[in-house]
């Protein structure tokens, strides 16, 4: 049972967020899934380590102790915001590039559907989870995992997608503590436009690859060489293949294999008007 005198973790408050702040876990967004039957309200997860940390398609996510900022966000969607479940997930990616911009003035990019690229470089992903209780949603589980210094992911072994971390890019920031409540603080602003024409618009402006061939990969389909171009309000993807047609992509993600194995990230990939 979690507990605001819990033993193995301390409670903190920021940006409106009570935050269980634990020295290590395995995954964060466990934890989360844990506690939400536990906690009425929305609260967040913060380790300072975590061992066992997971990312979509039930892959590892690396995070070297000292390295990432590694917690997550339990929301619990009101009815208005129910509708667009779908952004939801680009909703932590949107806060992050919001941030980037503002306090460091960098232009950060969302590789669709929810990855935070620095100069088409990984810094940032996030892995959504649903926890239900019988047919309606009980909660929304942001987890978020950020690269602070290039060793929270040198260990990894073969990545999948070329990564970044912030100090690479050139920022350095005050503390881990404070990048979180500016985030959080982010995050809450952009929440209260989620069903809006301008998260939309902004999710456009930011998606990554735009009008560059990539190899997108459906969750239960092939991989493709396609072009993003823009996306829908439901979060869907229009792209266009190399026939020239367009589709639309539901859910799937870039796989990156032949960007890896090349030198710079942009060589490997193709312009669309070309
Ligand atoms: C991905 O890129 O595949 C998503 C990675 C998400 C990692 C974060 S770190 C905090 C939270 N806890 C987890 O176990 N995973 C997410």
């Amino acid at each position: 049972m979690i507990n605001k005198s819990s033993q193995v973790g301390n409670w903190i408050n920021l940006a409106g967020y009570d935050v269980f702040v634990l020295e290590e876990t395995g995954s964060t967004n466990d934890d989360a899934k844990n506690y939400s039957g536990q906690i009425a309200d929305e609260f967040v997860v913060w380790a300072k380590h975590q061992t066992a940390g997971r990312g979509r398609e039930d892959r590892y996510w690396q995070a070297t102790e000292g390295c990432s900022l590694t917690f997550s966000v339990l929301l619990r969607p009101i009815e208005k915001e129910k509708e667009f479940l779908s952004r939801f997930t680009t909703l932590g990616a949107l806060a992050l590039t919001d941030l980037l911009s503002s306090a460091y003035a960098l232009d950060a990019e969302i590789k669709w559907p929810n990855d935070v690229l620095i100069r088409e470089k990984k810094v940032s992903g996030i892995l959504t989870e649903i926890t239900w209780r019988g047919s309606s949603i009980e909660s929304i589980i942001l987890g978020i995992g950020i690269n602070l210094k290039d060793r929270a992911f040198t260990n990894a072994g073969k990545l999948r997608f070329p990564a970044t971390s912030l100090e690479a890019e050139g920022i350095n920031i005050e503390s881990m503590q404070t990048l979180l409540e500016k985030l959080l603080a982010a995050l809450q602003l952009r929440r209260q436009q989620l069903g809006s024409a301008q998260f939309l618009d902004d999710w456009n402006q930011k998606l990554a690859f735009k009008d560059k061939f990539m190899p997108i990969k459906q969750y239960q389909g092939k991989t493709e060489m396609l072009c993003p171009g823009s996306i829908n309000p439901d979060g869907s993807l229009n792209a266009r293949d190399q026939a020239g047609n367009w589709r639309v992509v539901h859910s799937a993600e870039f796989s990156a294999s032949s960007i890896i194995s090349s030198s710079t990230s942009s060589s490997s990939t193709e312009d669309c008007s070309s």
